[in-house]
């Protein structure tokens, strides 16, 4: 039998096959609630244009309404033979409610019907990683507090360079992921522009009122130009780059705590919840979810791939291989989210061990740049020059294999008569740090006006915006509908 919905012309249905490559619903079933919202803003707007009579579009309003229940109920059977959710919801809606679901689909096509679904599901989407990006913020800024005053090497090329707090440490990501939040957010702004209405490319001769349709769904305007609006992914495209940047920051911090948990470095414990053991080695607690975190990147950055190879060279306007820009990009914003949510666990309930952290910032000459400034404040040595004593100073300690703390003055005065007894003071971690209070540095003071800052960001107590539990516009799981 061929299609109920577009085999007028065709004799016969499909190949098994062709069916198999065609279909869509096994995926896009996922865009049930958008599909569905779309419809009645569609529906409404027929009627109130005069287009669809009032009960028409009463009696289309209610049975969608009634497959919604279905299909979130679990009791609505999906077809293959329906290829996808548009199509699967409108057959269901001629078996409630009969020859009136024929009229829903007046003046739109599929093409302008899956672009708006998928920017609804994409928004809705962003609303929710945006929470959960300020959430794992929230959770960085509360440890960052508590470990303001915490002393940790700093490294750079993974040497140990000059010491930092590890509250100073957090915030660095914190700071990454508002820049990521930002992104995310600036792709939503630029994808809320309705389709719905463009029609199958060209625009449609019906009355309909666009600007009605696009504010019932939540969206800025509609689209301007209808090849454009159904041939565009690249709302797609700006959010998986925005996803891949993100999951890169956590894969770089997810690697910095799979350091800092093993044994030689030993600076933080991962709890049991966010670790597993060895079925062979009874000492291992393998820290797997920062593992697993670190690794996502990889099909987040797939998907980006796999949508910029789809849509290059595709001519306007619509073509059947945009159907490909689903399962990958469902797959990669449900491993950021799923990042996004281990991540924050797992700051949770990290235990941050102080003594071995500021043991290892002491060793290695750590605070051998604090010298070089001392000499050029106190003793009006050129830098260059400071440069150069402080590293006879280094040679020295080495020799005697003690850390710069334990040089005498007589030591230092073998080297520079100039030296006297104040240098002590610098030599320690704490003054180190504690030195470092220009403006974005490390000092624990700053580590705490800064925690403060985000936190009055994130919770809202301040006149800038508030981003945590903002009020999500179209929010998830109401299909966008306000
Ligand atoms: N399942 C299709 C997709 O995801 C819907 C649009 C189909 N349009 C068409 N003209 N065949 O792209």
């Amino acid at each position: 039998m061929s299609n109920k919905m577009w085999g007028g012309r065709f004799a016969t249905g499909p190949d098994a096959i062709m069916e198999e490559i065609n279909a869509s619903i096994g995926f896009d079933q996922r865009l049930f609630r958008q599909d569905i919202a779309g419809s009645i803003a569609h529906a409404t707007m027929l009627g109130e244009t005069g287009i669809l009579t009032h009960e028409d579009r009463d009696s289309i309003v209610a049975g969608l309404n009634e497959v919604l229940a279905e299909i979130e109920g679990g009791t609505f059977t999906f077809s293959r033979a329906l290829e996808d959710i548009h199509m699967n919801v409108e057959s269901r809606l001629r078996e409630k409610i009969g020859d009136a679901a024929g009229r829903l689909h007046t003046a739109r096509s599929r093409n302008d019907q899956v672009a708006t679904d998928f920017k609804l599901y994409v928004r809705d989407t962003i609303d929710t990683l945006v929470v959960q990006v300020h959430t794992l913020q929230l959770a960085l800024v509360e440890r960052a507090e508590a470990e303001a005053e915490t002393i940790m090497p700093g490294f750079t090329h993974l040497q140990s360079a000059q010491p930092v707090t590890f509250g100073h440490h957090l915030l660095a990501y914190v700071e990454m992921l508002g820049r990521d939040a930002g992104r995310l957010l600036d792709a939503r702004k630029r994808l809320n522009e309705s389709p719905l209405g463009s029609a199958a490319l060209a625009g449609t001769p019906y009355p309909i009122d666009r600007h009605m349709t696009a504010e019932k769904l939540g969206f800025d305007r509609p689209t301007a130009n209808s090849l454009d609006a159904v041939s565009d992914r690249d709302f797609i495209l700006e959010t998986l780059a925005a996803a891949a940047i993100c999951a890169m920051h956590l894969s770089r911090f997810a690697e910095e705590m799979v350091i800092w948990s093993s044994a030689q470095f030993g600076f933080v414990r991962l709890s049991d919840k966010f670790t597993t053991g060895s079925s062979i080695m009874p000492q291992k607690r393998n820290p797997d979810a920062a593992e697993l975190v670190r690794a996502k990147i990889g099909r987040i950055l797939g998907a980006l791939t796999s949508l910029l190879v789809v849509m290059k060279g595709l001519p306007l306007a619509y073509s059947k291989d945009m159907q490909e820009d689903k399962e990958v990009a469902f797959d990669a914003l449900d491993a950021l989210s799923l990042s996004l949510a281990a991540m924050t666990g797992m700051i949770g309930d990290m235990m941050a061990n102080r003594e071995r952290m500021r043991a290892s910032a002491s060793a290695g000459f750590s605070t051998a740049t604090d010298i070089a400034d001392w000499l050029v404040r106190e003793l009006n040595i050129p830098f260059r020059d400071a440069h150069h004593i402080t590293g006879q100073v280094v040679a020295l300690a080495e020799q005697k294999g003690c850390e710069l703390e334990g040089l005498t003055i007589e030591d230092f005065k073998t080297i520079d008569e100039r030296i006297d007894s104040r240098i002590h003071k610098v030599l320690t971690v704490e003054a180190s740090v504690a030195a470092r209070q220009s403006y974005g540095g490390t000092a624990p003071a700053n580590v705490l006006v800064q925690a403060a800052r985000w936190k009055t960001l994130l919770t809202g107590q301040s006149h800038e915006p508030k981003l945590l539990g903002k009020k999500k516009h179209g929010g998830h799981g109401d299909g966008g509908v306000e």
